[in-house]
């Protein structure tokens, strides 16, 4: 019997790492699965947890309004440091490139316990970009024994990176797991608002630390212009807690225009049905790239870097950085013309089967 302690704080790692918690607690004779959460997001983190139903063991509370990396850091660190030596687990397991992931990979390693990065080995070579997590994920690639790679890319990457191949397993993305969860589940649910859901829809989030300042005041300015010029077309955004990207939003994007909706973060359940019932997406997000060629939806990815090539080279996402004209262009283009459209609208996934827990787990049992 192992012990493994799984740990993460974020919307997008609990969604990520609710299959594999899943899964190791489904083999209860070959796991003990202990769960911490460091509680770097607080609201968003929650409603993820009561979506897919895991009450943590431990729950460290980080979270501070506006906090910066170093109280995010500094705060894993030494609650993670009471929750190891209090549990003497065989292994951690963490996820991706937040604080969280690679504090707590940091955190074990200080007491020589083994670490398995989930999603590992995405690069994009530039450590500001985007920033601070490809550092954090190069620092897991040092840090962490055992490498779940969700892709051959990803994989590729790490042994450039002098990774033993012998511990790196190529397993899909988790996320893919999630999401045929939550679409065979039939709980994707429409959120509570007042739209036709006739029309066309743009979808959009945005959080990213690169982007505060004039990059998201040039997006919310997009947003502003495609809406006048895009009357028939709904534009949805539901806005990231973060204060950094609220206030722009708020004040910049007109929500009082009969085709803005302006919304708190959605559950899971209700970003699934959004992303199955929208046009396209718009977004700065990670995992959405992940997610949007499930449903064969168009991104407009919001960034100048992704670490994600895979969705590029699959032809479903294009990089439009931050310039006004750009995204009005690239989203005008994909509003007026078929044929660009169906050309990005795939929906073949580079991005996994759907059985990457079931991988994970199988490998963790036998190694
Ligand atoms: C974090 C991760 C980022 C990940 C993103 C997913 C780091 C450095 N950043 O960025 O990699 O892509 O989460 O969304 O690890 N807040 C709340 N309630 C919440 C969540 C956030 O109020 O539930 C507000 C707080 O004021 C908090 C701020 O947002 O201080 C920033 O949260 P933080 O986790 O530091 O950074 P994110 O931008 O969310
Ligand atoms: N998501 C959600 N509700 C929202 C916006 C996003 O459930 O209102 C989900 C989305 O489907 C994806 C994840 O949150 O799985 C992405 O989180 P985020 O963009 O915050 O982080 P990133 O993926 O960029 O790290």
């Amino acid at each position: 019997m192992k012990k493994v302690l799984i740990v993460f704080g974020t919307r997008p790692e609990a969604i990520k790492m609710a299959p594999v918690v899943k899964e190791l607690q489904r083999r209860s004779e070959q796991f003990e699965v202990i769960v911490c959460v460091t509680g770097q997001h607080r609201e968003m983190l929650d409603q993820m947890l009561s979506v897919f139903d895991i009450t943590p063991d431990y729950d460290l509370d980080i979270m501070q309004p506006g906090q910066d990396l170093y109280d995010v850091s500094a705060r894993i660190l030494l609650g993670m440091r009471d929750v190891l030596t209090k549990e003497k687990t065989d292994l951690v397991l963490v996820h991706g490139d937040t604080s969280t992931s690679t504090f707590a990979a940091l955190a074990a390693f200080y007491q020589q316990i083994p670490v398995g990065h989930v999603e590992a080995g995405l690069r994009t070579g530039n450590i500001y970009s985007p920033w601070p997590e490809e550092m954090n994920r190069q620092l897991n690639g040092r840090l962490c024994t055992w490498h779940f790679a969700p892709t051959e890319t990803a994989r590729q990457n790490l042994l450039k990176e002098h990774v033993d191949d012998k511990h790196i397993v190529v397993t899909g993305n988790t996320v893919i797991d999630a999401l045929h969860w939550v679409v065979a589940s039939g709980k994707a649910v429409a959120p509570q608002f007042n739209r036709d859901e006739k029309r066309r829809m743009v979808l959009i989030t945005g959080h990213r630390r690169e982007n505060f300042g004039d990059g998201m005041k040039h997006i919310c300015q997009s947003i502003n212009a495609l809406a006048e010029q895009f009357k028939d077309v709904d534009f949805v955004y539901p806005i990231h807690l973060n204060p950094n990207i609220r206030r722009p939003v708020q004040e910049i994007i007109d929500g009082s225009r009969s085709n803005v909706y302006l919304l708190e973060p959605l559950s899971y359940l209700e970003f699934v049905d959004m992303m199955q019932q929208c046009t396209l997406i718009l977004t700065d997000s990670g995992g959405i790239q992940e997610e949007a060629p499930a449903f064969g939806k168009p991104v407009l990815v919001m960034r100048d870097t992704t670490e994600r090539p895979e969705a590029i080279e699959a032809g479903t996402a294009r990089l439009v950085g931050t310039d006004k004209e750009t995204i009005i262009n690239a989203v005008a283009e994909l509003l007026t013309d078929a044929a660009s459209y169906h050309a990005m609208a795939h929906a073949a996934n580079p991005f996994g089967d759907g059985h990457a827990a079931e991988r994970i787990a199988e490998f963790i049992a036998n190694d």
